[in-house]
């Protein structure tokens, strides 16, 4: 039995006190091994900037700037990469939470820091087109225990979904459902009164050993209070695995404005909305955007081709490369097939060989994936 403690059933009003906000970037990322086994998914880049930074600023843009980040195993990354929160505009404060043990459990980790505050949950790994600035003004002028963002997608069996009423009240919330019951995706974006708090110490770990935030908001419903949700229909990406990444990319370089710092030789030509970072320089080569390129990065004898993300400090000569995002001093040289659809990580290595015999010779790290042709 759920007690719903000071607030009473059905008498939630405008809370005046801050609405925080509550960034999660632990867990495992194991979806984008090996990328992900020794640095955090959060701070894989899309369009150059770790994905992390992109729910930091939509907060900021939301005015919550009172931001709690809960940590993992990466902490150090993660607040080397963040600081203080005061580059975003927002007061940083790193809440580490002990193991990945599920979202509610985050919740529940972040309590004594949340108070009494209604708070913005925000996974850190989630990309959503459109800010947040809306769903946030409505939960502050209509304060409620719970309200979810819902987005329709083809399959939904690796997410929480919601099934709503003919009036579009949530019924029922399922964690991963084996049978497709709704098209309806709980994105990673949440907001929550204080009343949360008393739902969490009842949970139970669901069958991956975690505390479900699908379970948690479904208590609040069995205990009668007021759980909204809004379908949204921006872009959302949930980017755990490598084609969630390339299509974040694509969307955000998508509406990328043209910018040259670096050098571009005149035997080169740059196409459409292309970012040239200042100290790269472009030789010889063919840019179509939309497409940025890394500060410090030489690119020579090369095709470059849309919705690629050049990371910095990289070399790239003789090769062709399109709908790709390539991470910081990763060299690919003289690679005679253009490479497409790749997702390459920090300081790798690829390279047309001279030795013989010819053969294709690796060195990869778990669950790396190489398709060849
Ligand atoms: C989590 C939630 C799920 C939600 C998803 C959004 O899934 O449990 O309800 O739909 O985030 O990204 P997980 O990333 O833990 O598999």
């Amino acid at each position: 039995m759920i007690r719903l403690g000071r607030h009473g059933k059905g008498t939630i009003r405008a809370v005046n006190c801050t609405l925080k906000g509550l960034v999660l970037a632990g867990g495992k990322g194991s979806r984008l091994r090996p990328l992900t086994a020794t640095g955090a998914k959060q701070l894989v880049p899309v369009a150059n900037k770790p994905v992390l930074f992109y729910a930091l600023e939509q907060l900021v843009d939301a005015e919550v700037t009172e931001i709690g980040i809960i940590t993992g195993d990466t902490a150090d990354q993660v607040m080397d990469a963040v600081g203080d929160g005061s580059a975003f505009g927002a007061s940083v404060t790193y809440l580490p939470q002990p193991a990945p043990l599920g979202l509610a459990h985050a919740i529940i980790t972040a309590e004594s820091w949340l108070g009494d505050s209604p708070f913005c949950m925000f996974l850190g790994d989630n990309f959503l087109g459109g800010g947040i600035e809306s769903y946030t003004a409505r939960f502050r002028d209509q304060p409620c225990a719970a309200q979810i963002l819902l987005r329709r997608v083809d399959d939904a069996s690796s997410l929480g979904v919601a099934v709503l009423d003919p009036d579009g009240r949530v019924l029922r919330l399922v964690e991963k459902p084996r049978e497709p019951i709704s098209d309806l995706a709980v994105i990673g974006v949440y907001y929550f009164g204080p009343e949360i708090h008393q739902i969490t110490p009842a949970l139970v770990p669901s069958a991956r050993g975690e505390l479900e935030i699908t379970d948690a908001i479904q208590a609040l419903i069995d205990a009668g209070l007021e759980v909204r949700a809004q379908t949204v229909a921006d872009d959302w990406i949930d980017t755990g695995k490598k084609d969630d990444m390339l299509e974040a990319n694509r969307l955000i370089l998508g509406s990328l404005q043209r910018r040259v710092e670096g050098h571009v030789d005149t035997e080169s030509t740059l196409i459409g909305p292309v970012v040239v970072e200042s100290g790269a320089s472009i030789t010889g080569s063919t840019v179509r955007g939309p497409a940025v390129i890394g500060a410090g990065t030489s690119v020579r004898d090369t095709y470059i081709g849309p919705f690629t993300a050049i990371g910095p400090d990289c070399e790239l000569s003789g090769c062709e490369i399109e709908h790709s995002i390539v991470l910081e001093r990763s060299i690919i040289r003289n690679v005679e097939r253009r490479i497409a659809d790749s997702l390459i990580g920090r300081e790798v290595v690829v390279e047309r060989s001279p030795l013989r015999p010819q053969a294709i010779r690796l060195l990869l790290g778990d669950h790396s994936r190489v398709d060849v042709v």
